[in-house]
């Protein structure tokens, strides 16, 4: 027992929990994701494990994305970036949804299935479903050797390593590094990007993982604005753009972990019902990085203060207009709006940690979830 014990101390590397422990590893994790993958000054970018089929995802008439939970943000972080740097029409699709609805799909579309397991029966039965009407059917999977991952056609690991809390984190960063990579390789090949704007966006990418750093020292600041809402009854996570998945992604790490209910709304959306739920009482995290939706998410987050609710805002450093107007801001590097989920997403990954902690939950067990979900 207190050698089990001791074992579990030391593959959690120091920290009290895995999560914190795997939130920690994401400069390796989104670094080792890359590595091989993209040489910015050789202008290299390729997917080794997209290669029979490369041809087939190049002249995909749309690409279609299944996924469940963290994953299935994932895929529609991707539906932007593949939309804006491939010009490629993509769908993305709850694996239990999509098996169900005799969907249409065939020759000439690819599947992309996402997932850290490999094992989702749901996004399992998606990937045949499609597959015996004639998709292409690509993996992107943490587990190697995974059901997924020998499923599929081909496809890409995300070499995040193993990843025990069962609240997704590593898993999510490099799901987006895998995806925003085969992205880049096919605007590469499609030419739908200048050679300057791909240039740009490689040398961007390899900066990531220290961008990440940068934002994880923050870790100390996010704990004492968690102290002050611990005991909120719900939270509304709002994001535009590229940053709508991640305020999905951020209500669900917060319900999974500290059982506090919350929801990721589209910022405009809030207009057609959740503002109605705004007061002193209601803590708001808007994601207001600097990019093309900058302006349209500030005059969000006023409609919230002028309704008293209180914002926690994710902004870009040196960001002087929004901190006079919010309770809290959490700053973080900038970098190009298609990359910025990657960045964006860790500050809501801690607060979630802390506010669980805080409020004595079991971080890496949360109650009635499990990390692999093999029954549908
Ligand atoms: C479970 C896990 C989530 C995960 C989801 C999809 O609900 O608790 O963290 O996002 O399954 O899992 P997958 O392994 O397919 O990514």
């Amino acid at each position: 027992q207190t050698l089990e014990l001791e074992l579990e101390a030391i593959e959690k590397g120091g920290y009290d929990h895995f999560m914190m422990k795997e939130i920690m590893e994401q400069p390796k994790s989104v670094a080792d994701c890359l590595r091989g993958r993209v040489i910015a000054k050789k202008n290299h970018v390729k997917l080794g494990g997209v290669f029979n089929h490369f041809d087939d995802l190049l002249s995909a008439k749309r690409i279609i994305i299944v996924a469940c939970g963290t994953s299935w943000h994932a895929g529609l972080v991707a539906e932007y970036i593949f939309e804006e740097l491939v010009r490629v029409p993509v769908e993305v699709e709850y694996a239990s949804e999509f098996r169900y609805r005799n969907p249409i799909i065939g020759k000439g579309d690819v599947l992309i299935a996402i997932s850290q397991s490999g094992e989702t029966a749901d996004t399992l039965a998606a990937m045949s479903l499609a597959e015996s009407k004639g998709a292409i059917v690509l993996g992107v999977c943490n587990v190697v050797g995974s059901s997924i991952a020998r499923n599929s056609h081909e496809g890409a690991y995300t070499h995040a390593g193993p990843e025990i809390g069962v609240a997704s984190t590593k898993a999510f960063t490099a799901q987006l590094t895998v995806l925003t990579t085969m992205a880049l390789m096919l605007a590469k090949e499609k030419g739908s990007l200048t050679e300057a704007q791909l240039s740009d966006l490689l040398t961007e990418i390899e900066s990531i993982p220290s961008k990440i750093e940068k934002v994880l020292k923050s870790n100390d600041s996010v704990r004492e604005i968690s102290s002050l809402y611990k005991d909120a009854k719900n939270f509304l996570y709002l994001g535009r753009g590229f940053n709508f998945p991640v305020a999905l992604e951020g209500a669900l790490k917060l319900k999974e972990i500290s059982y506090i209910h919350a929801e990721g709304y589209p910022a405009a959306e809030m207009k057609h019902g959740p503002i109605a739920l705004i007061d002193e009482e209601m803590p708001v995290v808007v994601i207001a990085t600097r990019d093309s939706s900058y302006d349209k998410v500030v005059s969000n987050l006023q409609e919230v203060k002028a309704r008293s609710g209180r914002v926690i805002a994710v902004v870009t450093e040196g960001d002087v207009l929004i901190p006079g107007m919010v309770d809290h801001v959490i700053e973080v590097p900038d970098t190009h709006e298609v990359l910025m989920p990657m960045i964006s997403c860790i500050p809501l990954q801690l607060l979630s940690y802390h506010i669980a902690v805080m409020r004595g939950c079991n971080v890496d067990q949360p109650r009635n979830l499990a990390k692999s979900v093999t029954v549908e």
